[in-house]
């Protein structure tokens, strides 16, 4: 348990499923009052809503298209009416278009970079004058910003891009009580991982070649953003924790 983070409030991204709604509930098992946002899922919003408000903290669904600035300043102008202030963002939410580069249009690229990278910026530039000199961004990348990762096409770049500004941005923060970092996480079975071309045999080799001896789950993922958020991570500064199960050490 980390005590600082009672009563803080929370902004995660995509927030309905996988990741983000482990995330959402992690928090608000910390004391966290959380703002969930969906594109679509407004029913699972609403479930996650109710999970969360079990916890003994407030919380409230909000819709919003990550990749869209106009909708991003709504939901910052609904979570500033509702919570009136903002300390822990985790831009966790990502959509992009999977397929081979050379296929790629450049719709692709500007919707998938514009709904990891700017957004990234976008939101940090909205929050941090709600954090009131304490306050922690977190966003969630995978191996494919760094490796090549067959099928997964424009989004390989996103994430590198959001890496990029997740240093850049704990950089201009990090003498301001704000700190930022990211978490890298292993394969996970989730919807957004089904989406890409070939995944059920990515995951059957990955449960082979992690040596934890099982692929990671969304609730592993929430243990460490939970603990970047936490005062005991203030000194890690602009950088990415692994989160894989030791798959990224066997080659
Ligand atoms: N799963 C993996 O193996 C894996 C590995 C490494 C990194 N990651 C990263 O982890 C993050 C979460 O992935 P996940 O696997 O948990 O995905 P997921 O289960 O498919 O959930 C995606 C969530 O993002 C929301 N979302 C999608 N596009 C959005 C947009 N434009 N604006 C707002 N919300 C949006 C969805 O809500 P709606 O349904 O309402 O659209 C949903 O809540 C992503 O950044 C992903 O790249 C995943």
């Amino acid at each position: 348990m980390y005590p600082e983070l009672k009563d803080k409030c929370a902004l995660v991204t995509g927030a309905t499923r996988g990741f983000g709604r482990a995330i959402a509930l992690r928090l608000a098992d910390e004391g966290v009052n959380v703002a969930v946002n969906f594109r679509r899922s407004m029913t699972e919003a609403e479930q996650v809503v109710d999970e969360i408000k079990a916890h003994g903290v407030d919380a409230f669904s909000v819709r919003a298209d990550v990749g869209k600035e106009s909708s991003l300043r709504k939901m910052f102008d609904e979570i500033k009416s509702r919570f009136g202030r903002l300390e822990i963002l985790v831009a966790n939410a990502a959509w992009g278009v999977p397929g081979d580069l050379l296929n790629a249009k450049p719709k692709h690229w500007d919707i998938t970079l514009g709904a990891s990278a700017r957004s990234l910026l976008d939101m940090t530039q909205l929050a941090v004058p709600m954090m009131n000199g304490w306050g922690r961004i977190i966003s969630i990348t995978s191996d494919g910003g760094q490796k090549v990762l067959p099928g997964y096409g424009v989004v390989g770049p996103a994430k590198a891009a959001l890496e990029s500004v997740t240093r850049g941005l704990a950089f201009e923060l990090g003498g301001k009580g704000i700190v930022v970092n990211g978490v890298l996480a292993g394969l996970a079975d989730t919807k957004s991982f089904r989406s890409i071309p070939g995944s059920e045999k990515v995951i059957e080799h990955a449960r082979f070649h992690t040596p934890a001896g099982r692929i990671i789950k969304p609730e592993d993922i929430a243990n460490v953003v939970a603990f970047l958020a936490s005062n005991q991570a203030e000194m890690i500064c602009g950088h990415f924790v692994t989160v894989d199960g030791g798959r990224n050490i066997v080659g």
